[in-house]
């Protein structure tokens, strides 16, 4: 019996049949639904590898219960999901999916802004709902991208290519980071200031900034009473970043002029909340790096990296 890989979620069998015939792989057979946390403390019992999505707490229980574990291939480069932490005292290599989904990130992230600027979705549905009865000089007018500012927080990679689509669009680039980009402020244009000088001065305030303790809850009542009441705030990153009460009157009270939200404090949001009810705020379902050939290649380094750690070679996408 070759060495035990679990995976979470049901893959394609492009993807499944290699592993099958060089390991005993087992896989939650379910899409679109999240593995219950009982089954999965059962299945990792003797599993050498597990393959997560950002939906499993990987943490110091689940690592009581799989005592041959070896490697955790996280498919998604955050890994705020997994206890870092733990998995050192537990020996067990960590791995994520950076690099592979930079750039459809990035797409759908400028995309999101695009499309909250300019009611995209709002006028979507008015075609649709065959609400339609004539040009007139304001329907559906949004906001102006081209020439504006826009504030990116947390410079990664993802943010560097959000600045790229910026450029495009001839914006003033601003940055907040944890450290400066000598290189990005020279290739971009963009400009270094403080997170307060940020959220006033943009007319986009996009939020590309990992869940960290530090960044948990940054985006709170203070914060938007701070930014331009023409502001879009846009948050492709996680949902904890916001505090989504603070933000919710922000938009209900005209302190900021629309939200476009691919992340949620609570994965997925109950179709009846609040923010949903409004129309300056756009929601998708977490589908930042959502194109089929980046979730490919995302399936395929999880891959590389359990074969990598299982013929005792270094992965190639560790988490430090
Ligand atoms: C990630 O990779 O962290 C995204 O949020 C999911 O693709």
């Amino acid at each position: 019996m070759g060495k035990k890989l679990f995976i979470t979620r049901k893959l394609p069998n492009e993807i499944i049949e290699p592993l099958q015939a060089k390991y005993d792989v087992e896989m939650w057979d379910k899409e679109d639904v999240v593995i219950p946390r009982h089954v999965l403390l059962d299945k990792v019992k003797d599993a050498e590898g597990l393959m997560t999505m950002l939906s499993e707490k990987v943490d110091e229980e689940l690592f009581q219960y799989a005592p041959e574990l070896k490697i955790v291939a996280n498919m998604a480069v955050g890994y705020d999901n997994i206890d870092i932490h733990a998995a050192e005292r537990a020996n067990v290599t960590i791995t994520n999916t950076p690099d592979v989904l930079t750039e459809s990130t990035a797409d759908l992230t400028f995309s999101l802004l695009l499309a909250t600027a300019r009611r995209m979705i709002e006028a979507a549905e008015y075609v649709k709902n065959s609400q339609w009865k004539s040009w007139s000089p304001l329907l559906l007018a949004g906001h102006d991208v081209h020439r504006k500012t826009i504030g990116i927080v947390g410079m990664g990679s993802i943010g560097e290519v959000v600045a790229k689509r910026a450029k495009g669009f001839d914006m003033h680039i601003l940055y907040y980071n944890r450290s400066r980009k000598k290189r990005v402020e020279e290739e971009l244009h963009a400009q270094y200031v403080s997170f307060e000088e940020l959220v006033s001065q943009s007319d986009f305030i996009v939020c590309l900034t990992p869940l960290t303790n530090e960044t948990r809850n940054l985006f709170t009542k203070e914060v938007f009473q701070q930014m331009k009441s023409s502001a879009i705030f846009v948050n492709a990153s996680r949902g904890p970043v916001v505090n989504e009460d603070d933000l919710y009157i922000a938009l209900v009270e005209g302190e900021i002029a629309g939200a476009g939200l691919d992340v949620f404090a609570e994965e997925p949001i109950s179709g009846d909340h609040p923010l949903l009810q409004l129309k300056q705020v756009v929601a998708l379902p977490h589908i930042g790096s959502a194109t089929t050939e980046t979730r490919y290649k995302m399936m395929e380094l999880c891959v590389q990296n359990i074969d990598r750690v299982f013929s005792g070679e270094a992965p190639l996408t560790p988490v430090k």
